[in-house]
């Protein structure tokens, strides 16, 4: 079954086709026919995050560049796939910015208008989940993994922090998520207040790790961990941004520049404490629910620190658990995770009955 997967939820544009087959039971397996990607990330980086407006008119731009680009690519040498091979096509409808999500949303109903192809909503977080089970035979085949549950899903992103249970394949809980900043978005605020550029968190991550190192000192004064002993699964990080803010502010006379090792103190400080608390309310999540699979997705899941911690944290559990991270390449927001959870979702008749009635749902729940 080809699935062309649409993807504009936040600031990349993304169109995969895959060719698969196969269901979760039995074990799913695809060719990956085109998988196109156009990342915004640069036009933001004077806002320091995401502008809304801007996303739009770029998705916009993109889509029928990169959905020509993937019909050529999924093709022959001699002729482009031809878009009525395509059996269904996967859009993610929330959750991320609306007018962002708006975009793949209406190119979706086009094309099904005009081609008779069908639609199959998509969560994005659900993407994230499904990107962690891939593996691959060669850089073109690929199959799911099979994973053992209960499941915890940590997802981790610009937008989101949120922990899930999944007691068994689409049967997702609500564990607990952040009251007010993403991780991701800490990161980028911090990158912003230390004058690095956007997406932060690559760059936090590497100033981090040369703090390490090169074992440069404590920072003067070490950030707090939110929420750490709070009781429940809840996360905050709007609190660490403004600590770290306060101590840029505080530790240094009002015209100092931050020298480079400054920076990777304070960066590494940061990391710290954001590691700390994941691993910390990872842990206790994995032991409440008992759970043998862990799977970290989202954009943030790019940090190999901050997993690394978390399966440290997870040594102390008695049984062996089974940590998933996404694909080299796949953390980010992509189509391809669009494609595989589109597929599943097929695979279970989950058409929009009408696609005109597919909207944007800037909160949508797993
Ligand atoms: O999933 P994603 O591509 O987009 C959203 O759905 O938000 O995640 C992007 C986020 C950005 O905030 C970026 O700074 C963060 O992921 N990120 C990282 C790393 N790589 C990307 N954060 C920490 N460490 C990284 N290595
Ligand atoms: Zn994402």
């Amino acid at each position: 079954m080809k699935i062309l997967a649409i993807e504009t939820s936040c600031d990349e544009t993304g169109i995969s086709i895959i060719d698969a087959q196969g269901s979760i039971e039995s074990g799913v397996s695809f060719a990956l026919l085109a998988n196109t990607l156009a990342s915004q990330a640069e036009l933001h980086s004077k806002y320091g995050g995401v502008y809304p407006t801007l996303a739009k008119r770029e998705h916009i731009k993109a889509l029928p560049i990169l959905l020509e680009q993937a019909l050529q690519e999924a093709g022959t040498q001699k002729e482009p796939l031809g878009i009525t091979t395509i059996d269904a096509i996967a859009v993610t409808h929330g959750p991320g910015l609306e007018p962002a999500l708006w975009t793949g949303i209406t190119f979706a109903q086009e094309l099904s208008q005009r081609w008779g192809i069908p639609i199959v909503p998509v969560n994005h977080m659900e993407g994230h989940i499904f990107s962690t089970l891939l593996e691959s035979k060669d850089s073109k085949n690929y199959k799911l993994k099979n994973i053992n549950y209960p499941a915890v899903a940590l997802l981790i992103s610009g937008g989101h922090t949120e922990m899930v249970l999944i007691k068994k394949s689409f049967d997702y809980q609500y564990l607990g998520g952040t009251v007010d900043d993403a991780v991701g978005e800490a990161f980028d605020k911090v990158a912003r207040m230390l004058g690095l550029g956007y997406p932060g968190g690559p760059l936090i991550s590497k100033l981090a790790q040369e703090a390490r190192e090169l074992k440069l000192p404590d920072a003067k004064v070490a950030l707090p961990r939110p929420m750490i002993k709070s009781g429940d699964l809840n996360f905050s990080f709007s609190g660490l941004k403004t600590a770290v803010l306060y101590h840029i502010k505080k530790g240094y006379e009002d015209d100092h520049i931050l020298t480079i090792d400054e920076q990777r103190i304070i960066a590494r400080e940061f990391e710290d404490a954001c590691a700390d608390v994941l691993s910390s309310k990872t842990l206790e999540a994995m032991q409440e629910y008992h759970a043998e699979t862990l799977i970290i997705g989202g954009g943030v899941a790019a940090n190999s620190y901050i997993n690394t911690s978390i399966s440290q944290s997870l040594s102390i559990l008695e049984n062996n658990i089974d940590i998933l991270t996404p694909y080299k390449g796949l953390s980010g927001d992509n189509a391809l995770m669009i494609a595989i959870a589109g597929y599943l979702r097929a695979q279970r008749q989950e058409y929009a009955k009408n696609p005109n009635n597919i909207k944007a749902q800037g909160t949508l729940k797993l």
